[in-house]
């Protein structure tokens, strides 16, 4: 493929300097064919996923079997614990699908995320509790509680689940295999906190179900963000490996955890070496193959193998870089999401981040103009892959497509890189037929994943789940 694309023309470019983006373009610029082809391998590795345990992807069932109808009221508490952050929530439903809710954010500390997580997580919701004078006394019942953990855990029920491994930078020993519900409680049960963990759910199950409360079309409920990952409501007749009781909805809501589709034999996704440096030197090597193209924890990094590799070759910033563009991660993806748009007529925002934030002076013209295409190049293949869980997703259920379909979303790529959305919806009408894409409505659930865990919470005490 040629970059005929004018924005791949860099101005004032070398023969070589333009040789070389043209072969990253034509390395990240995805042809309809070749999306469609790993559509039809995802379809494959979902069908799987749903005969047998241990698969790819792995098709979890959260032990959700029901849908808030939206008319439920009353106050719930949820813990949300994300790739980045810790939120504890108080959520209040209004009965009319609408919900506020009252936060207190915590970043996750170094040691927290390598060590001393739950205790740290416990400690965050005593100062919640505490500061509002919630904290139960004596005799009083524990305050039931929602926990949104965003790594694959396999469930054992609405409460309970192992961790199968952990994700996005996370690394904390002696958690893998071992209920994350008991961990919590036990670190809750340390600071003498009556809290009662009733519901455990995905961020993207809790995104699913917050969109749902409001919308009764709600179908999917999707992650861009740190990492990435969806999941949906699935016909119960469709998953061969459950073995538990029929639910009477006839429906389960499946963890997905797509992020992990194709790690086993790297065979379909565009893998380029500035993808398999990443995962070589990433602390989950051969896993998250398909989250490592995708979402904000990765795509920073992508982009600095091939900064380094055009300037290696002296083709960018004259051969030079800096102690921390030489480190790993110091292109943080919120840069791409800047420099992918930068207008100005000399790319001063580009310049910014190149001679303050990596601290390599004198940029020139040419050098911005490469920094940009990087930046578009990168993000844009991220947001056409996404289409592929979605269009595989959702063409499973073809038989929802028929009316109104509501898919949520949250997470920083969704709202923050530059036309995400447009490129994602753009892609994914290639592949549905457009009397069914029609009815589907792409939504930023803004904040879903632990107004969901609330929402859980209050199903599991309403409904018994
Ligand atoms: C985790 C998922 C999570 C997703 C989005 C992935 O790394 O494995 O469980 O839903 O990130 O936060």
């Amino acid at each position: 493929m040629s970059s005929a694309d004018s924005r791949y023309t860099i101005v004032g470019a070398t023969p070589e300097q333009q040789a070389a983006i043209d072969m990253l373009a034509s390395q990240f610029l995805l042809t309809d064919e070749r999306l469609g082809a790993i559509i039809k391998e995802f379809r494959r590795r979902m069908e799987e996923g749903l005969a047998t345990d241990g698969r790819v992807l792995k098709m979890i069932p959260s032990y959700v079997t029901r849908r808030p109808l939206g008319s439920e009221v009353g106050s719930y508490f949820a813990i949300d614990l994300g790739g980045t952050n810790l939120r504890v929530l108080k959520v209040t439903l209004d009965g009319r699908g609408g919900v506020t809710s009252e936060h207190q954010k915590f970043a996750l500390s170094e040691e927290a995320k390598s060590r001393t997580l739950f205790d740290f997580v416990a400690q965050c919701v005593d100062t919640f509790l505490d500061e509002r004078n919630l904290r139960p006394l004596g005799q009083q019942p524990p305050i039931p509680m929602g926990l949104t953990f965003s790594y694959p855990v396999q469930q054992t029920s609405i409460n309970s689940g192992t961790l199968v491994q952990w994700t996005k930078g996370l690394n904390v020993p002696g958690c893998v295999g071992r209920d994350v519900v008991r961990l919590l409680q036990d670190a809750l049960l340390r600071l003498g906190l009556r809290v009662k963990i009733v519901a455990l759910v995905n961020d993207t199950v809790g995104t699913l179900l917050s969109a749902a409360y409001s919308d009764p079309a709600a179908q999917m409920g999707i992650i861009f963000g740190t990492g990435t990952n969806a999941a949906y409501y699935e016909d119960v007749a469709n998953l061969a490996k459950w073995k538990g009781p029929n639910p009477s909805s006839g429906e389960m809501v499946l963890n997905m955890e797509w992020g992990a589709f194709d790690s086993d034999d790297f065979a379909f996704l565009p893998f380029t070496p500035h993808d398999i440096k990443l995962d070589r030197k990433s602390i989950n090597p051969r896993k998250q193959a398909y989250e490592k193209m995708i979402s904000g924890m990765y795509l920073g990094e992508i982009a600095r193998n091939i900064v380094l590799w055009l300037a290696d070759q002296r083709l960018l910033l004259d051969g030079r870089s800096s102690e921390i563009l030489n480190a790993m991660w110091s292109i943080d993806t919120s840069y791409l999401s800047s420099g992918a748009v930068d207008t100005t007529s000399d790319l001063s925002e580009i310049q910014q981040v190149i001679e303050k934030t990596l601290n390599i002076s004198n940029s020139t013209f040419v050098d911005r103009q490469i920094f940009k295409v990087i930046a578009i190049l990168v993000g844009e293949r991220a947001a056409r892959l996404s289409a592929v869980g979605v269009v595989a997703t959702l063409t499973k259920r073809s038989d929802l497509l028929n009316k109104p379909v509501t898919v949520g979303i949250d997470g920083s790529m969704y709202e923050h890189y530059p036309y995400f959305h447009d490129i994602l919806v753009e892609t994914a009408s290639h592949f549905i037929p457009q009397e069914q894409f029609k009815n589907i409505n792409f939504t930023l659930a803004k904040d879903g994943s632990g107004v969901g865990a609330a929402i859980t919470a209050m199903l599991a005490a309403t409904y018994d789940a």
